[in-house]
């Protein structure tokens, strides 16, 4: 009876709701470009007019914030405290990209109890109709932190490169996201390519593996060369597709931010809301917790 009441209230949400993308950028190996690649497509996405925020789940580390230069008075922890709202730590970045800044030191969220928990979830509600997709970057690996916070986004992005450990442990990231949590769907983006056109040749290497064993569907987005201005624009604390525009990595950053644009409307189910990115990732903290 309680669960039709939750239902029902939820089906009524559902039109006043606006629906907004999330995606969680991952990958199975550290150092292949995720942040780069969350800051620069949001940056890309904003300069096509969308409305922009990347949380930075690496939280303990502030990768975001640093790679934009950033030094943010308040972060999520304040949030965490109840000592602001999500909207009042929010930087604003290059092309209007709203950044929730992470901090060093706070404490992983599995380890938030529930009234911390309440406190995110209505974080992430109020900011909810300004927004029309949501990066979350996350922490390198497969920790139960991680796997909380890509279940929780509508839509996985999965970063690889050239490299065969990388194809290797991406693939055993989906075959796990697959196989445990039940994902189906996943994009995919090539990084740090000698040429674009070789992304196209490792997304089907990757498809051929995935095809072979598992059942999951791959979508490719594209590829983002390897490129000695990301590298100068990482000195400068900035994204590349702001101060190189004309690089060919932002080229690229543009073309992927143009495709994600293009993709059909994220389903008009709960899924397209933020609350419930906030409360799939509690869920499933919860279930971990009580097994
Ligand atoms: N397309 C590229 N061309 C040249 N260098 C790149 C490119 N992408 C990333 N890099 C380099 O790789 C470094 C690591 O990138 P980044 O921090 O985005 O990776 P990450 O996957 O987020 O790492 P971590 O696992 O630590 O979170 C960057 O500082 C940059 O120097
Ligand atoms: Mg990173």
């Amino acid at each position: 009876m309680h669960d039709n009441l939750d239902q029902a209230a939820g089906l009524r949400n559902i039109n006043k709701i606006k629906p907004i993308r999330v995606l969680a950028i991952i990958s199975g190996k550290g150092g292949i470009g995720k942040t780069n690649i969350a800051v620069n497509l949001g940056v890309a996405l904003s300069q096509l007019g969308k409305n922009v925020a990347l949380f930075d789940a690496d939280i303990g580390l502030a990768n975001v914030d640093t790679l934009l230069g950033i030094e943010p008075e308040f972060n999520i922890s304040h949030v965490l405290k109840g000592q602001k709202a999500l909207n009042d730590i929010i930087e604003v970045g290059p092309s209007n990209l709203k950044v929730i800044p992470a901090s060093s030191g706070v404490q992983y969220i599995p380890e938030l109890n529930n009234s911390e928990h309440a406190l995110i979830i209505k974080a992430f509600d109020e900011c909810r109709d300004d927004l029309d997709v949501l990066i979350v970057d996350t922490a390198t690996g497969i920790s139960n932190s991680v796997v909380s916070f890509i279940k929780a986004c509508q839509e996985v992005v999965v970063v690889i490169s050239d490299e065969p450990t990388a194809l290797v442990d991406a693939y055993a990231f989906i075959k796990l996201l697959n196989c445990e949590h039940e994902l189906f769907k996943f994009h995919v983006i090539a990084n740090m390519l000698e040429s674009v056109d070789d992304g196209q040749i490792l997304f089907k290497k990757l498809s051929k593996m995935t095809h072979q064993y598992l059942d999951v569907a791959l979508n490719y987005l594209g590829a983002v060369p390897f490129d000695d201005y990301l590298r100068k624009a990482v000195k400068q604390q900035a994204a590349v597709v702001d101060i190189y525009p004309q690089s060919k990595s932002a080229q690229a950053f543009r073309r992927i931010g143009q495709k994600i644009s293009e993709l059909p409307d994220c389903s008009f189910t709960a899924a397209g809301h933020v609350e419930f990115f906030v409360e799939r990732m509690l869920e499933y903290e919860i279930q971990e917790s009580v097994a």
